[in-house]
């Protein structure tokens, strides 16, 4: 399945705000103010967003799925923010060579079919003397569980190379940084977060159409595993969710 028709399944503005809180928390690390800036495999724009909200001279976020950019230009509109939205693939930006001072991509760019071209194509975007900064998920915490339980029902699946610090510096290079850093996520309980996994974020939909039978027996494994991640706090469920934030200074 091509990545457009991939990322269009469920619905990425509902479970990615579960998780906008490394995108935000980037913005307001890196100082942005006077940069130009792009972001890669934006999505609903969370991170592009963040970027605006806190001073960059000019943002362009840039995916692939049609209908994820035009719910990111909602939000900026609704936020007044003024962010140029391309339709394009990560792999292949029409854009020239050292536009930006900072390219950033939260969950994004390690995706791409192809990660070395999306990595020198990020680098290729960036002005010398700037940085290109990725996210990806840790092996150890709750996303890393959670791929690590479906993988283990679609053993032909490769291990992803942005899980370890080994596998990001083969692709990105010796002199790639990795930063392991938490975030909170906040839901109502497991089976909640279980059950939004299940209708809204395309990875689990998929696997779970092709489980079919064998679904809900690998959906009571994720309620596990979840649980397992963190507590009960006030009548919410929250974890404390590591990820990897790679720099690359150019
Ligand atoms: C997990 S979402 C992350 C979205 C956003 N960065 C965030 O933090 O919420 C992955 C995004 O990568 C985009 N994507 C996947 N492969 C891509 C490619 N080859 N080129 C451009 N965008 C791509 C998808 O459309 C989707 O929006």
């Amino acid at each position: 399945m091509d990545p457009s028709s991939f990322w269009r399944v469920g619905d990425y503005g509902i479970v990615g705000d579960l998780w906008a809180a490394p995108g935000r928390d980037l913005a307001a690390a890196l100082d942005v103010r006077g940069l130009d800036t792009i972001d890669l495999a934006t999505g609903t724009g969370v991170t592009a967003i963040a970027l605006a909200r806190h001073g960059a001279a000019s943002v362009v976020g840039v995916d692939i799925t049609p209908p994820l950019l035009a719910e990111a230009a909602r939000r900026a509109e609704a936020a007044s923010l003024r962010i140029t939205w391309l339709e394009a693939d990560v792999t292949s930006v029409p854009l020239p060579g050292a536009s930006a001072d900072l390219v950033t991509s939260t969950f994004g760019l390690v995706f791409a079919a192809e990660p070395r071209r999306a990595v020198a194509e990020a680098v290729r975007l960036t002005r010398p003397g700037g940085q290109v900064v990725f996210t990806s998920w840790s092996p150890d915490g709750l996303f890393g569980e959670v791929r690590r339980t479906m993988a283990a029902h679609f053993p032909e699946a490769p291990a992803p190379w942005h899980e370890s610090e080994a596998g990001i510096r083969e692709v990105a290079g010796p002199l790639a940084a990795v930063t392991e850093r938490h975030f909170e996520l906040v839901v109502a309980s497991p089976e909640t977060f279980v059950a939004q996994m299940e209708q809204w974020s395309a990875p689990i939909v998929l696997a779970a159409r092709s489980l079919g039978d064998r679904w809900p027996a690998a959906r009571g494994q994720l309620v596990d595993v979840v649980t397992g991640t963190g507590a009960v706090v006030r009548d919410t469920f929250r974890v404390q969710v590591p990820y990897l934030v790679t720099t690359l200074r150019r």
